[in-house]
């Protein structure tokens, strides 16, 4: 999908891969960082929250599309957390993203509510922490989803984001991979 259109930040998407058939873990790179700057400039985001960081792709495509934003992004993997600040300060995007290293579960609660945007892309999505992000998401703030295909625990997640009552979502693509939602 990214080969469709001009991505900035190519080669750390490639380097992502490259990283995974080395590390053996679970950074699969996001498959559309044009998509997320997009949306990030569409809602005109000043706070960003992601969940997910791996070396950094989605951060900085976020980042480079709402040029007044600030990200917030969640990483657990140290050696993960490395890599994605080198390739931030690399961009000298530094003073807007920030890596919190640590489980999403310990983290989010240091968090201050009122994020324009949050991004799951953390493995398969919870219930639980999607409650989480629902509370620090401001009302008419987006909520983008990936990974909702994967079964178990994300079959109940998209049972809530098209529930009607607390969200406006819709399926991005033809699998059912990612949503993109507004908090009612
Ligand atoms: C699919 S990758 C993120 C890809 C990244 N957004 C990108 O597009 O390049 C998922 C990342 O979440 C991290 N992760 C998974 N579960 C986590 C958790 N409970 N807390 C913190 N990090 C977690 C993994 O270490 C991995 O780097």
């Amino acid at each position: 999908m990214a080969g469709a259109a001009p991505d900035p930040f190519a080669k750390i998407r490639a380097a992502t891969d490259a990283h995974r058939a080395q590390h053996r873990c679970g950074a699969h790179p996001y498959d559309n960082g044009p998509l997320l700057a997009a949306l990030a400039a569409a809602a005109d985001a000043r706070r960003i929250l992601e969940l997910g960081t791996a070396l950094g792709y989605t951060a900085l495509s976020f980042a480079s599309g709402a040029r007044d934003a600030t990200v917030d992004t969640i990483e657990r993997d140290p050696e993960h957390v490395q890599l994605a600040r080198d390739n931030i300060a690399a961009a000298a995007l530094d003073h807007r993203i920030t890596v919190h290293e640590g489980d999403f579960a310990a983290i989010l609660p240091t968090l201050d509510p009122g994020y324009d945007v949050a991004f799951f892309d953390g493995q398969t999505p919870t219930p639980a922490l999607h409650k989480t992000l629902r509370g620090l998401l401001r009302t008419g703030g987006t909520l983008i989803t990936a990974n909702l295909n994967h079964g178990g625990t994300a079959d109940a997640v998209r049972k809530a984001l098209f529930d009607g009552k607390s969200w406006r979502s819709a399926l991005v693509d033809e699998e059912g991979e990612t949503a993109i939602s507004v908090k009612l």
